[in-house]
């Protein structure tokens, strides 16, 4: 595989670290649904939506969900264990995106757009600011939009091992956190993270780049695993928090 850059990484991604990720997100959605009570007829869109876990754990609750991926094997998995719902692949390039997401989503908007654990993987910043200009046009306008893992000056791997560590321990699953580790250490993740740093993006420039898109900005606590990442709510300026 090439060793280029995380898009590359991802683009040719199979199901090296499903456990912890699955595991991962089903903490996220917990956490999601405890603080929104989403109901099964909210429209979520979730971008960079990876093998689907997401919407896997919103299928026990009737909630359908509509994902886009650079991944072609993950989309492949969605659209299988979801046939009724619109998954579709996207590319690198934000302004090609604008035009996929045009065709596919026509005039829909979203009251939830999720961007998971995605930040990390994208070469600049500036990547982030046109995702968020795109996604906020399809957001209803009270809608939230969520970006959630990322990474910035606090970030701790020390610390997020340690808190999946302990949620591995609590689930039983042990196992899963030593496959991962394993992996980390010894796979293609780690020669591609030696050249290609993950990204790291301040509260401050997030709220920057919200106020530049008019977007209100609202750091939230917990919604994630591992607890030295953050977590943004994005609305509209014009609207209100009511959580
Ligand atoms: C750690 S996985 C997270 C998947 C999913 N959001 C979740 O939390 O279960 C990272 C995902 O980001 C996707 N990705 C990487 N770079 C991307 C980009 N530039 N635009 C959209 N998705 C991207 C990958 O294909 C992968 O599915």
């Amino acid at each position: 595989m090439s060793t280029k850059g995380w898009d590359n990484f991802w683009k040719d991604q199979r199901q090296s670290f499903y456990a912890v990720m699955k595991m991962a997100t089903g903490y996220f959605v917990t956490q999601l649904e405890k603080k929104y009570q989403l109901q099964p007829t909210d429209q979520i869109f979730d971008y960079g939506c990876g093998p689907g876990f997401v919407a896997d754990a919103l299928a026990g609750k009737h909630i359908q969900i509509t994902g886009a991926d650079i991944n072609e094997f993950f989309i492949q998995q969605c659209r299988s264990n979801h046939p009724g719902a619109l998954f579709f692949l996207i590319t690198t390039d934000v302004a090609t995106n604008k035009k996929i997401l045009e065709e596919q989503l026509q005039r829909r908007k979203f009251d939830y757009i999720l961007v998971l654990s995605i930040v990390q993987y994208l070469p600049h910043e500036k990547d982030l600011e046109e995702i968020i200009r795109l996604l906020s046009r399809f957001l209803q306008p009270q809608g939230t939009m969520i970006i959630a893992d990322v990474l910035d000056e606090n970030t701790s791997s020390i610390k997020d091992a340690f808190s999946l560590f302990l949620h591995c321990i609590r689930k039983g699953r042990i196992g899963a956190f030593v496959g991962f580790i394993s992996y980390l250490l010894f796979s293609d993740y780690r020669t591609i993270s030696k050249q290609n740093k993950l990204l790291h993006v301040s509260e401050q420039a997030i709220r920057d780049m919200a106020k530049r898109q008019e977007l209100s900005c609202e750091k939230v606590m917990g919604l994630t695993l591992q607890r030295s990442r953050s977590n943004y709510v994005l609305r509209h300026s014009s609207v209100k928090s009511s959580v």
